[in-house]
């Protein structure tokens, strides 16, 4: 499931619609976006994603059976999501759902939306810069996108079910004098003003890419190390295993294990 719903999404959009010319923005990693799904969501159940982005979020959620509703402030984004989902996921029972605003009015707006997770990959900050919206975060001074965030993530997890986790992929980045903002940390603190506790963090390796060649002029100018890593937070509203009871039986292929106890006997 993983290989074929991954390779449609990074393949079949990429072409079709060339998503660097759509919005100029990253795109998110359906394998991440499917394993997210199948542990911390139950099936049926409704994702809330108040920075929808592109649309594999709600492409993947649709292929496994979640109703997903995206919050994103760019129409144009909006429009290019519809298409693919219109077109990607029309044999399926529940296609996603992208609504277009400021999440900041996400309580109105989604008003009657009781999630069953909430998912999202947000502005990190300045690092991409999506539009001249000034309700854009990404436009906005450290200080600035802050509050926002706060209250977007606030607003959102009133918006999900007791005993229900909430996952957002941050990572962090550095201010103008190349320290660090704290973007993790002040997720975390985020969710925990929402009344959330903060469960589980992964680390999600990311491509090296070309960065040992960069990497290596900024470290001896200014002892930086190079990154490639994006850190995957879990946030529990109520308690965790009563979330984990109501998501369901996960997979697991014990043969790994039982093979394992047979060569260490
Ligand atoms: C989800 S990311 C986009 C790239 C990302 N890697 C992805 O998953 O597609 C951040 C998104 O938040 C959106 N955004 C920024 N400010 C917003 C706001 N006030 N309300 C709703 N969406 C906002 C941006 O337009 C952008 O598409």
């Amino acid at each position: 499931m993983a290989k074929t719903l991954a390779t449609c999404l990074e393949t079949g959009i990429g072409e079709k619609y060339g998503r660097e010319e759509v919005t100029g923005t990253s795109i998110f990693d359906p394998v991440l976006c499917e394993l997210a799904y199948i542990w911390f969501s139950p099936v049926g159940g409704t994702i809330l994603d108040p920075f929808a982005g592109g649309s594999v979020r709600g492409i993947v959620a649709s292929k496994l059976g979640r109703q997903y509703i995206g919050h994103e402030l760019r129409q144009e984004q909006v429009d290019a999501n519809r298409a693919q989902g219109s077109e990607i996921c029309v044999d399926e029972l529940m296609p996603p759902a992208w609504i277009c605003g400021d999440s900041r009015t996400i309580d109105s707006t989604c008003k009657d939306v009781q999630a069953d997770m909430i998912f999202s990959c947000p502005p990190y900050a300045d690092l991409e810069v999506y539009s001249h919206d000034p309700k854009d975060l990404s436009t906005l001074g450290y200080q600035e996108f802050k509050i926002a965030y706060f209250e977007i993530i606030k607003k959102s997890c009133a918006l999900l079910k007791q005993d229900c986790f909430a996952c957002f992929v941050v990572g962090e980045v550095r201010d103008k004098k190349g320290n660090y903002y704290n973007f993790v940390g002040d997720t975390i603190q985020a969710f925990k003003d929402a009344g959330l506790h903060y469960y589980n963090e992964a680390i999600l390796i990311t491509a090296v890419g070309s960065l040992p060649i960069r990497a290596g002029k900024q470290f001896s100018a200014s002892r930086k190390l190079g990154k490639t890593h994006q850190n995957i937070l879990v946030f529990v509203k109520g308690d965790g295993k009563k979330a984990a009871k109501a998501c369901g039986l996960v997979e697991i292929d014990l043969s790994v294990f039982e093979s394992e106890a047979i060569a260490g006997a």
